[in-house]
């Protein structure tokens, strides 16, 4: 549902003029973008939308946001999907490849950050242009238990998460504050670490309500927020998943970290200090990455 939701999102935003949605399955993306069509009638915004089915239909665009393949239900982890959704992955990039040769990425399937990394290799396009969604998705769910916690106003609430899009994902709470204060200086570390908790197990508490599916509004908020830093060249500071070349002393994996977004997708990884225990959690966060790119890498 992350697509529909997406090109909704997108619309309302009026951030570009023109949203094409894509699905292999018939004519799911020709209901929805007529469905979103006549919504913009109601609401008032400009913005065309269209819906195919076949690749040829996305022609030199400048973002497309990969939300194609299985989500996860009750039970499964996110790396149980590795195996179908890299060949829906790799079809995608090749589709991408061969109709819009210079668009920014930005992928939302999971595992996200070994997904991240099929689109790469499959597009060979260079890593600015390939981006993982996952840092905004995770920082906002911290956020928004914080200031459930506090119950003070989302807005208040600053945040880090690092790490890999799964259980092992790194929120800092060092880097945490409500309007300058420190957290720690608000909460007890037994409530920080509960929070930290529920933040890491935040997808899967939502697959565990709807059963059917997982997340979609809040992963769908996530990637229109790097989408508009990229598209309006906003040089916004955002976790994302991003190929490291040797930042944080890792090379040759997609992994969450700060990221300078803006017309040229990502301008810069940000490398900020980690003491002891950060740096250990980060490090056990890109092994269990370097692990599931193994398992793929043996399919
Ligand atoms: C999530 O965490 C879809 O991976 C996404 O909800």
């Amino acid at each position: 549902q992350i697509g529909g939701t997406l090109a909704h999102l997108i619309g309302t935003k009026e951030l570009v003029n023109e949203v094409v949605l894509f699905d292999v399955a018939n004519g799911i993306a020709k209901g929805k973008a007529l469905d979103i069509a006549q919504s913009s009638s109601v609401d008032g915004f400009n913005v065309k939308f269209s819906g195919t089915d076949k690749y040829e239909d996305i022609k030199n665009y400048d973002v497309i946001i990969i939300t194609a393949g299985v989500p996860r239900k009750p039970g499964m982890s996110r790396d149980d999907l590795v195996g179908i959704n890299l060949k829906i992955i790799k079809q995608v990039a090749e589709g991408i490849k061969k109709n819009s040769p210079d668009a920014f990425i930005i992928c939302i399937t999971n595992p996200l950050d070994v997904m991240a990394q099929v689109a790469l290799e499959e597009t060979q396009f260079p890593r600015e242009r390939v981006i993982g969604m996952a840092g905004v998705l995770d920082t906002a769910r911290y956020r928004s238990f914080i200031a459930l916690e506090l119950d003070v106003s989302i807005e208040d609430i600053q945040a880090l998460v690092l790490g890999g899009h799964g259980d092992t994902m790194v929120p800092l709470a060092s880097y945490t504050s409500v309007s300058g204060i420190p957290l720690s200086q608000l909460l007890s570390q037994d409530r920080i670490d509960a929070l930290i908790e529920r933040t890491r197990k935040g997808g899967g508490e939502i697959v565990s309500h709807l059963k059917t599916g997982s997340a979609y509004y809040a992963p769908a908020a996530a990637a229109v927020q790097m989408a508009e830093a990229i598209v309006k060249n906003k040089r916004r500071i955002l976790p994302c998943a991003a190929w490291l070349q040797g930042e944080y002393g890792m090379r040759d994996l997609y992994l969450g970290v700060p990221c300078m977004l803006g017309e040229n997708g990502i301008e810069r990884v940000i490398e900020v200090e980690l003491d002891g225990e950060e740096r250990a959690a980060l490090e056990s966060s890109a092994e269990h990455v370097r692990s599931t790119v193994a398992a793929l890498k043996s399919l």
